[in-house]
């Protein structure tokens, strides 16, 4: 199975948004990561649908937007209409998270599920065979630059394998705290769409970051096969 690689552009330098992304296309990123917070859902707050507008006019590769805000629902149809390509959304805050899947992929964008450090991978069975991919975040989210939780290996694992029980071949995603020390390990247990923030954007170099973060995914995928 590929890895894919999504840097996520929360750790840039927001005033220079499209330089940020084309220096890690350059470094051969598969997909940009948005980190969409609303202050309630996780106390930062961060972009909304205008600035991912500009970003997809840009971006040569997709837009993989991560939705940590309450009521998601209320917004999906202007992030798919400001273009995004793939939508996550959370758990925790969905009492009807089948109706909220399938009208993410009414809009013909792929459809994601997160759950949070704190949340049992089996709060995804009744929904797994019906994800485009799964999140799992690897920090409590709302913040870039934080240490990787552990667990959440054994996590990614469990989530595999619920998704194969499901007949699903839908992707993991992985997001926080990733970086070269530990994303041999994440993809190792089954993770093949990798975010990583800080471990590209708070170096001097983020396209070779991208770069170099890519080829050790990729070596690990390539044992995991
Ligand atoms: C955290 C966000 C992440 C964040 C990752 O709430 O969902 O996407 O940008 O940043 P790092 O890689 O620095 O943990
Ligand atoms: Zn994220």
């Amino acid at each position: 199975m590929s890895v894919r690689i999504a840097p996520s552009i929360l750790s840039a330098d927001f005033a220079a948004l499209g330089e940020a992304i084309a220096a890690v296309e350059r470094g051969g990123a598969d997909l940009i990561h948005v980190d969409v917070m609303d202050g309630h859902f996780v106390p930062n707050i961060t972009i909304g649908p205008p600035v991912v507008k500009s970003l997809k006019r840009i971006a040569t590769v997709p837009l993989d937007v991560h939705l940590m805000i309450e009521e998601p629902d209320r917004y999906i149809d202007a992030f798919a209409d400001a273009g995004a390509a793939m939508m996550s959304v959370h758990v925790e805050v969905l009492p009807h998270l089948h109706r909220t899947v399938y009208a993410i992929k009414a809009l013909g964008v792929k459809a994601g599920v997160v759950i949070n450090p704190a949340t049992a991978v089996a709060s995804l069975s009744e929904i797994a065979g019906d994800v485009d991919y799964v999140l799992v975040m690897s920090v409590n989210p709302g913040f870039g630059g934080q240490t990787f939780i552990p667990r959440s290996e054994s996590k990614v694992r469990e989530v595999r394998a619920l998704l194969d029980r499901a007949g699903n071949g839908a992707p993991v995603e992985i997001d926080g705290g990733i970086d070269q020390r530990n994303v041999g390990r994440v993809v190792a247990a089954g993770a093949s769409i990798i975010v990583a923030g800080s471990a590209v954007f708070h170096t001097p170099d983020p396209e070779r970051a991208t770069r170099e973060l890519k080829a050790a995914a990729l070596g690990a995928a390539a044992v995991r096969r």
